[in-house]
């Protein structure tokens, strides 16, 4: 696969030492791949198939800033540099929301785990029993995230090029007009977000190869293909 280097490459975290959380009985699924490879796009449709809830640590920390909380102001340098907030502050994030009922039979992590120390601290709460890695070159990546919009009402994902709404400024799931653009979505963090996937988050597809529950799809094609992929290496 074509790799795009950032120019400015993110100094490395210190490792941060992680305790295994509590035991939960729970089968949960982990989607990853770098920023905009498809992730929130695919994990809407998989939860329609395996009623999994979709956790998305990139969301959770968005509503924590727009809420002014702890965790919001801790995490906002952080993600206005493209840089991965600190592992204990996401660990945290994830303890509190696999307490939810919602999750008592295994969720769909989505932006989560993204470095080692994480996915040791995800392998103490709960079984992943598949990894579903989507491959985009970084070269698609940029156009991509620049052209991402969503529903501030419902969620849903578009783009202006690639999967617009069906009827210009309604949304196709809810119906409202009100859509948001994320501060993040720019070129230049696009580059600093690009560089912590390759630095500090490839390195576990070897962790989860290793245990025989890492799928790869190649996420340059079409959105229904995909899905399609996905759930066949879910069944
Ligand atoms: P997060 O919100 O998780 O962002 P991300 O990983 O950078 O991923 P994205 O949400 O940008 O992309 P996606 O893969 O979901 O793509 P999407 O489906 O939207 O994290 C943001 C920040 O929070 C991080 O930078 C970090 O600071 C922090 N953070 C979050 N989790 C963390 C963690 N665990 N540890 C530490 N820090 C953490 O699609 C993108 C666009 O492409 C859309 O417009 C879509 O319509 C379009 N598209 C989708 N599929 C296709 C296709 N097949 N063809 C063409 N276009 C497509």
């Amino acid at each position: 696969m074509a790799t795009l280097r950032p120019s400015v490459a993110c100094p490395a975290r210190p490792t941060v030492k992680t305790e295994a959380l509590h035991a939960v009985n729970m089968e949960s699924i982990v989607l990853f791949g770098p920023p905009g490879a498809g992730k929130g796009t695919q994990a809407q449709r998989i939860m329609q198939s395996t009623g999994l809830p979709q956790v998305s640590t990139g969301d959770m920390l968005r509503a924590s800033v727009a809420a002014g909380t702890e965790t919001g102001m801790k995490a906002k340098k952080f993600m206005d540099a493209g840089q991965l907030v600190p592992d204990d502050v996401i660990i945290a994030l994830i303890r509190d929301r696999i307490q939810d009922a919602d999750a008592s039979n295994g969720v769909m992590f989505d932006g989560f785990p993204r470095t080692i120390p994480q996915a040791e601290a995800l392998a103490g709460i709960t079984n992943v029993s598949h990894v579903i890695a989507i491959e985009v070159p970084d070269e698609k990546i940029v156009e991509r995230i620049c052209g991402r919009y969503t529903c501030g009402n419902c969620g849903a994902v578009y783009h202006d090029t690639f999967n617009p709404t069906k009827t210009e400024g309604t949304c196709n799931s809810c119906g409202s007009s009100d859509f948001k653009r994320r501060a993040d979505d720019n070129a230049d963090t696009v580059m600093s977000r690009l560089s912590a996937y390759h630095e500090q988050t490839s390195p576990l597809a070897d962790w989860y190869d290793s245990k025989g529950i890492f799928h790869r799809i190649d996420g340059d094609r079409a959105i229904d293909e995909i899905s399609t992929d996905i759930l066949i290496a879910l069944e």
